[in-house]
Formats: C-alpha cells, sequence, structure tokens
C-alpha cells in the first residue's frame, strides 16, 4: 500500500541542520531517498563534501539566511545542539548554541515563510516532580541540565513562535537513539550505542551508568519515521506544540548486556558510574506516548531483542567481525 504521508514533503526544498550528527546522518539519507538529493540541502559544523554537507555554524545567522534565500528552502529539520554530558563541561557554550542556533532558525523561518520546521526536544527535559515511570506528556519539566534546561525554553519558544507567527513547528521528545550507522556525541545515553562496538572490539565494556539505571530508548529506524511521520501528519492533528514524548522501548544497562550475551556469551561489561549516572538518574525510565500515537499516529517497530540483534550485527561488520 503506498504510505499517503511521504508524498507530504514531495517537491518541497528542505534543509536539515546538524546533518552531520547521530541523527541528522540517518535523516539525510533517508531524506534523499525518499525526495532526491536535488530537493535535500545539508549543513553541519564540519562540512562533509563527499555527503554533499556545507560547512555552516548555526549561529552564523547571515550565513544561515543566505543559504535559505539561494536555495528556496521551505522545511527545515533543525538538529544542531550541544546534548546533555558535554553540555554539562561548557553550560554557557551549550547555551550559547542551543539557544542562539534555535533563534536563528526561528526567526529566519518567519522571514522566509518557510513551512514547517522540525525542532528535536528530549527526555532531558524532565526532572524534579514527576513520575518517573511512564511519565506524562504534560508535567512539571525542572531539568537538572543546561541541556534540558535549554531544550524546555526552546520548547516554549516553538509554542510562542506558532502562536504569535503562526510558524508550524512540530517537535518529539528524543529518548536515547541507538543505531549503527553514525555515533552519537556527548549524550548520557551514548553507552547503549558504544556497548555494541565493545562487543565488536572483542573488548570488555566499561559502562559508565549504573547496571540499574532504566533509561527510554529508541532504535534509529524508529527515531527517524517518527521525525518523518509528524512532519508529514496534517496540521490540524498537531494539538501540542511545545514536544512530544516518543519511546520505542524502556531498558537499563544489565538488561542490554544480557541481551548482548545471550549471542556473545564471552562479552563482559564492568560499571563504573561516573557524573552521567546523576543526569540518568534525573530523567524519566519509561515515558507515556499515547498522545503521540493518538494524534498521529506514532507506533514503534522495534523491541530490544530485535535491536541487539540489528546492532550486533551491523556494528560487527564496521570492524569485520563475523556475524554470530
Ligand atoms: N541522548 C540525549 C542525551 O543523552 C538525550 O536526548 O543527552
Amino acid at each position: 500500500m503506498p504510505n499517503r504521508n511521504l508524498k507530504k514533503m514531495n517537491g518541497k526544498n528542505i534543509l536539515i541542520i546538524g546533518a552531520g550528527g547521530q541523527i541528522g546522518t540517518v535523516l539525510h539519507d533517508k531524506l534523499t531517498e525518499l525526495y532526491g538529493s536535488e530537493k535535500v540541502y545539508a549543513t553541519d559544523i564540519k562540512a562533509q563534501p563527499e555527503r554533499n554537507i556545507i560547512g555552516l555554524d548555526v549561529l552564523d545567522a547571515e550565513g544561515l539566511d543566505n543559504m535559505i534565500e539561494t536555495n528556496k528552502i521551505q522545511v527545515i529539520f533543525h538538529l544542531a545542539a550541544i546534548l546533555s554530558a558535554k553540555g554539562e563541561q561548557n553550560p554557557k557554550r551549550a547555551w550559547e548554541i542551543n539557544m542562539g542556533g534555535l533563534f536563528n532558525v526561528l526567526e529566519l523561518a518567519v522571514k522566509h515563510a518557510i513551512e514547517k520546521v522540525f525542532y528535536p526536544s528530549t527526555i532531558a527535559v524532565f526532572g524534579d516532580h514527576i513520575p518517573l515511570t511512564n511519565t506524562p506528556n504534560h508535567v512539571p519539566l525542572v531539568p537538572a541540565t543546561v541541556y534540558g534546561i535549554s531544550k524546555v525554553a526552546g520548547e516554549l519558544w516553538a509554542e510562542y513562535y506558532y502562536n504569535r507567527h503562526g510558524l508550524d513547528v512540530r517537535s518529539i521528545r528524543y529518548p536515547g537513539v541507538i543505531g549503527y550507522q553514525s555515533l552519537p556525541g556527548g549524550g548520557t545515553t551514548d553507552y547503549a550505542v558504544d556497548i555494541f562496538h565493545s562487543e565488536a572490539k572483542n573488548e570488555e565494556y566499561t559502562c559508565f551508568l549504573s547496571e540499574d539505571a532504566a533509561l527510554p530508548m529508541i532504535y534509529m529506524d524508529d527515531c527517524i519515521k517518527a521525525t518523518i511521520d509528524i512532519m508529514n501528519a496534517p496540521k490540524e492533528s498537531i494539538t501540542c506544540r511545545t514536544s512530544y514524548n516518543v519511546s520505542g522501548m524502556s531498558f537499563s544497562p544489565i538488561e542490554i548486556a544480557t541481551e548482548i550475551q545471550k549471542r556473545n556469551p564471552d562479552f563482559r561489561v564492568k560499571y563504573i558510574p561516573d557524573f552521567r549516572q546523576q543526569i540518568a538518574s534525573s530523567w524519566p525510565q519509561s515515558i507515556d506516548d499515547s498522545l503521540a500515537r493518538k494524534d498521529w499516529g506514532w507506533t514503534p517497530s522495534f523491541n530490544l531483542s530485535q535491536l541487539v540483534d540489528i546492532m550486533m550485527q551491523n556494528v560487527r561488520k564496521i570492524y569485520s567481525k563475523t556475524e554470530y
């Protein structure tokens, strides 16, 4: 059956900002596959000419203005950000990039009458005073990290621009994203990707979270599907203009390690929690994504066992290790 939704961005000129990052890399490939390389423009702080990614700092408003104007951009995916763990190393810089980048995008989107903007939020918006399991969409947001604070502010600015300027900004709170195509950088959930690289290299993995630190997670394909689906949803179905909880699964380090050990009994993990454990402790263990399911039909396709199969097979290929 043809997917009606795939048509919605057809023919539009799309810009991905942060196309060299963990999610941007895979989103860039998927949007190019769906809509054609001539319709998809990509920027990142680091140029990658071989992947058609132009070097552009999201804080360079004039450069971004030219990019949008020259290429008659109609849809923007703004993915550039400093994540939770890296943000704590230099909070002021994280604030400048996360907020300055967003303001540039929102202002230029209004100026150029951009049709739709995607702005990712995160489980890092959550903090004290909430149930930590099955956390609802609408709860007090009291984050403990500068990343979380910037994303709460960003969610509110997204809603403000929608109310004030009619700018169609759509947002998802990403859980930890796990994929083999790219590496995460500077997040608290990065362990769930790193662990597969250690397994493939026949190394013991040292986990920086406690073995029981359960967090909401999602497989990359589901993350990309959610991102494209919300952007293709009819405008009237988007009832939440801050951000939607979206979840794929939920697990702790020992649960994923056990799943890997079922396939490789020799694999070893030790736990030496560092400052990132404190960040993880402030986040939900699982989130309720029923609003996304109701409004735009969100439903994940991958569970933990499937994720481990796909990750082990594909990360092993990177290191030319034989499949199990
Ligand atoms: N993966 C992010 C982080 O760990 C959460 O959205 O910072």
